[in-house]
């Protein structure tokens, strides 16, 4: 492939057959690449053999595996030029969100290098004078995950880092829409020194199979998802019958709010950033903005500013800001959500056109009211609708009138309100005064809805630990 210098990354590359999968460039159209699909026995092996190695990595003391995980940190790190450019081939981002999602996913790679080794137990004041109480930490066993094309090395990165951490192995089903990078990334992780079988991807041509698999197969003790809520309720539905440890990374309908004592500069520059990034395709982007009727036409003027000097295009071209959306589909569903807002009474204040290709124009919805129903679901595209509100205490019932909990962001320069908001507000995660604020330092989850697990941060191992209890008699 044209430029990638490390070819071994792109060994999986295969001819076009029947029982192959196209990769599209949703910039162009064009085919990527071929790469082969299997079937439900060799999914069934590959779980066999991951069981297999995970017994034996397991024994592997702590220090040991974070030797592993350091050299896999620095081969991503050192491939990282590559990785974005195949990241933005099958994914559409542009360049430099691919380079900056690289080293965010590496970062999960290092930050669990270092975490795995603190996967501390306790002793416990014992009840008795001739007994000993003490936990340990074991890792789950085999642990698989179904990953999403937004992110299509960093949502690997942070559930596959921690889980081999912890003494599991791994098994990862992307996105069929973005499997290159899992490959990719997967191939570092072997010239690292992982064992083959420790690490894996499958790819079938039925999603649903896979998730089928995973939730009904006795051998995967854990399975973590991000993705859309109905496949997450789907999974979690699945699971109960092998009672499996799940982890869900949902939906969201992140509100995004601007009080009238923010400072609107760091608002909007803010709110850009929330909102366009990724072309607007991230569970914790801004999907609803409320803004105070105090401040309300001087934020909506310079957001519109900023928003139409937005550069649109290939994500390979030079100071491109927002690529292609991922497909056709995607395209569609957002621009008749934007048709459903227009119906419903919304004013479309710049954008709204459609572009040619899997392009769609950022787009600002004004004259919008919190009871409209297109509010109520995930855009996932580049629209921003804006709410006018006067009132603190309706704000904050509208900011939590939804089932979803991810993400909320707000901007205030008043200390008691901060604190006031932060606690009311009925999210996993809080921006204030900031609109970016994924980190691997920091725990990543949501609440109702939007699901329940963490990752990254100190929370992210523990996810893929068990703990045992031991009760020591007859010391005397
Ligand atoms: C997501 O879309 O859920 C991931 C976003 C992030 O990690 O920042």
């Amino acid at each position: 492939m044209d430029n990638i210098k490390n070819t071994s990354l792109l060994s999986i590359l295969c001819e076009p057959g029947e029982l192959t999968l196209a990769i599209d460039n949703p910039a162009d159209g064009s085919v990527v690449g071929y790469i082969p699909l299997q079937s439900e026995t060799e999914i069934d092996e590959c779980i066999r053999k991951s069981r297999l190695a995970q017994k034996l990595w397991q024994k592997r003391p702590a220090k040991e595996r974070s030797h592993f995980l350091y050299r896999w940190y620095e081969l991503v790190m050192e491939n990282q030029a590559d990785l974005a450019r195949l990241m933005t081939l099958e994914q559409g981002k542009p360049l430099a969100e691919s380079m900056a999602e690289v080293a965010y996913g590496a970062s999960f790679i290092q930050w669990f290098a270092e975490e795995g080794k603190r996967a501390y137990g306790t002793t416990i004041p014992a009840h008795t004078e001739d007994r000993r109480l003490m936990t340990i930490k074991q890792p789950v066993g085999v642990a698989a995950a179904i990953t999403p094309w937004n992110f299509p090395i960093a949502m690997i990165t942070r559930k596959a880092a921690p889980a081999l951490a912890a003494g599991c192995s791994f098994i990862v089903k992307p996105a069929n829409q973005t499997p290159l990078c899992a490959y990719a990334v997967v191939e570092l992780a072997r010239q690292a020194g992982m064992p083959e079988d420790l690490l894996q991807v499958v790819v079938h041509h039925s999603p649903e199979k896979v998730g089928d698999i995973f939730t009904r197969h006795p051998m995967i003790r854990k399975l973590s998802f991000t993705g859309s809520t109905r496949i997450g309720r789907q999974l979690i539905a699945q699971s109960a019958e092998t009672i499996k440890n799940t982890s869900m990374e949902l939906g969201g309908n992140a509100p995004f709010i601007v009080f009238d004592d923010a400072d609107i500069d760091q608002a909007v520059q803010g709110a850009i950033a929330s909102k366009f990034r990724n072309a607007g395709q991230t569970c914790v982007c801004a999907n609803r903005f409320y803004v105070h009727d105090a401040v309300y036409d001087q934020f909506v003027s310079r957001f519109i500013e900023a928003v139409k000097n937005i550069k649109v295009g290939n994500g390979l071209e030079e100071g491109v800001q927002i690529g292609p959306v991922i497909d056709a589909l995607a395209k569609e569903r957002i621009l008749q959500k934007i048709n459903l807002a227009v119906g419903q009474g919304a004013t479309i204040a710049t954008g709204g056109e459609s572009l040619d290709g899997c392009f769609v124009e950022p787009t600002v919805l004004t004259d919008v009211q919190h009871s409209m129903s297109f509010l109520r679901e995930e855009l996932f595209g580049p629209v921003a609708p804006i709410v006018r509100f006067s009132n603190d205490e309706q704000l904050i019932h509208q900011a939590n009138d939804t089932v979803y909990g991810l993400a909320a962001y707000f901007y205030s320069r008043d200390i008691t309100r901060i604190w006031q908001v932060a606690e009311a507000l009925e999210y996993g995660m809080v921006g204030i005064n900031e609109g970016i604020i994924s980190t691997e330092l920091a725990p990543f989850g949501g609440v109702k809805q939007s699901g329940f697990g963490r990752e990254g941060g100190q929370e992210g191992l523990e996810e893929y630990l068990e703990t045992k209890y031991l009760c020591f008699g007859g010391i005397n």
